[in-house]
């Protein structure tokens, strides 16, 4: 294992999109961001320097940051932001981990133009899931995101001031790129250049605000080897679903012939809130093919096609072979079940009386003013609460009929576990407006994903159908709408842990909370001290 230095400058770049140009934050200039690359135990150094005008943090999304929470990146859960002119740099080793990771801002909405990905190599010699060749080589990043044309801040204001959802997006993109729209034609889209009979390695992120995502190629089936830098048993399938955080790797073998086919990546939404219904187009290009040839096309599914998302998330499961077992927590020491749902609270200042505002089991998410990592480590009181209730406060047809009083509390409260306990949540979804899928993610861990179910999860009969053999193991899963998911996690990682929908607008109105996890007794059990460096508030 090694050190690999990193420098990111946060600056401001005019880009030019959607036969526009417009201003926005950049690492190094760079939309999107820098490939951080690594291999498996690596100590990654990344010094972010930040010359903007914005408060800064970066997450390394689905690294453990085993002992080393300061370098998670979440504003004022983890660390205090960095100021403008100020530096920091989050030290961490990569360990026991291998595959594809994003990372991105994690402050603000400033994630729309600040994100990249994280590519952890497996220590040699490794075959698997193919034979690794040089990076880059037969591999391809294909990076998922959104091109607003407005101010992504002035979105975000607007719906936490009139309490009102926001503006959606202009533009689903692939690597930064629309692809040709009507109206426009300079848009130019990705092109992916092939040569016959080869098999590469596509690495897909999606780092949308807002949107979950379809992503098909033509005339070509995926074989999905990998969520979430996790291997699963391979299994094929023509479309990807992808959630805002996720990250699929899939093989890709090329047919043996020339040709162009189109990928199309558009939403995926089974309820009628308004979302970018644009769809992003790139093309594969196979060597030789002439300029005249046709392109091959790929039909997007339907932006409710809840079947085709629910197709592919059924097919994961854990690799689970003698090198990758699956470790799911067999026994269970803290059992959680936390609804989430968006819900309305009064407010005389808003247009309607009401603003939304998020919630699990009834609690709306307040962010410190000071870190809580830090008010952690240095016991200093007054910061947060540890009452956060583990089961609904009210009990409801949690998929039925909502009930009258919608107003939500309101507190910094978190869930307080012992080191290496286990935990259950349940995370069941509701309609308290109006049922939605939530991608959840957990900072610190990965966790399983023992069960999924429609409607209310019944503590008596569901249980008994968990998968505790071969669930996938991820960081990042969709509970679906109307429905639930059950996940476990062991907590050997003492710190302070945020758990968040990923979806940038539903986490702004309060849709999080965080876990405390205590220190353990033995060596090697306890959060590290804070690096001298860390930002203050
Ligand atoms: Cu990718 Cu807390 O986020």
């Amino acid at each position: 294992c090694s050190i690999r230095r990193y420098k990111f400058n946060v600056m401001k770049k005019k880009i030019r999109r959607l036969c526009s140009s417009k201003e926005i934050v950049t690492i190094n200039g760079e939309f999107p961001g820098p490939t951080i690359y690594a291999t498996e135990d690596d100590t990654l150094l990344i010094h972010v320097v930040n010359h903007v005008n914005y408060n800064i943090t970066i997450h390394w999304h689905g690294i453990k940051q085993f002992r080393t929470g300061w370098a998670d990146g979440p504003a004022y859960i983890t660390q205090c932001p960095i100021q403008p002119g100020q530096s920091y740099v989050y030290n961490f080793t990569v360990s026991g981990q291998r595959g594809t990771l994003l990372w991105h801002a994690h402050i603000l909405w400033l994630r729309a133009t600040l994100h990249g990905a994280i590519v952890i190599l497996p220590n040699l010699p490794l075959p698997y899931p193919k034979p690794y060749k040089k990076e880059e080589e037969e591999e391809v990043l294909i990076i998922l995101s959104e091109w607003w044309k407005s101010d992504v801040e002035d979105v975000i204001n607007e719906a936490l001031i009139y309490g009102t959802p926001p503006n959606v997006s202009d533009a689903h993109t692939i690597n930064g790129l629309p692809g040709p729209r009507p109206g426009c034609v300079e848009a130019g889209g990705l092109n992916i250049a092939v040569k016959p009979g080869r098999t590469y390695l596509l690495r897909i992120i999606n780092a949308a605000l807002n949107e979950e995502l379809f992503f098909k190629i033509g005339g070509h089936k995926l074989r999905v080897v990998e969520v979430d830098a996790t291997y699963v048993k391979p299994f094929e399938t023509d479309t990807i679903f992808i959630a805002p955080g996720q990250t699929t790797n899939a093989l890709l073998t090329t047919h043996l012939s020339t040709g162009r086919y189109l990928i199309s990546v558009s939403p995926f939404m089974d309820s009628t809130i308004d979302v970018d219904n644009t769809t992003a187009t790139a093309t594969l290009n196979y060597a030789g093919t002439l300029t005249s040839s046709p392109t091959i096309l790929t039909d997007p599914p339907p932006r409710n096609a809840t079947s085709i998302a629910a197709k592919f998330t059924n097919s994961l499961r854990s690799l689970n072979s003698l090198k990758y077992p699956c470790n799911v927590p067999l026994l269970v020491d803290h059992s959680l079940l936390f609804t989430i749902s968006i819900g309305l609270n009064i407010c005389p200042t808003c247009t309607n009386g009401f603003r939304v505002a998020a919630d699990i089991n009834n609690v709306s998410f307040i962010m410190p003013k000071v870190s809580l990592l830090n008010a952690h480590f240095f016991n200093i009181g007054g910061i947060f609460t540890d009452d956060f209730p583990g089961n609904p406060t009210i009990s409801y047809d949690y998929t039925g009929t909502q009930p009258t009083n919608l107003g939500t509390m309101t507190g910094t409260r978190l869930y307080r576990v012992e080191y290496d306990s286990t935990v259950q949540i349940v995370l069941q979804g509701t309609r308290m407006i109006a049922a939605e899928n939530h991608p959840m993610h957990l900072h610190g861990f990965n966790f399983f994903a023992v069960g999924k179910g429609l409607g209310n999860f019944d503590p008596n009969k569901d249980p008994n159908r968990f998968n505790l053999v071969d669930p996938v193991e991820r960081n990042t899963i969709t509970v679906p709408s109307g429905g639930w998911v059950a996940i476990r996690f062991r907590a050997n990682n003492p710190g302070i842990w945020f758990l968040h929908c990923h979806l940038e607008v539903h986490t702004s109105w309060g849709l999080k909370m965080a876990f405390v996890v205590d220190n353990g007794k033995g060596p090697n059990q306890s959060l590290l001290p804070p690096p001298i460096d860390l930002p203050k508030c």
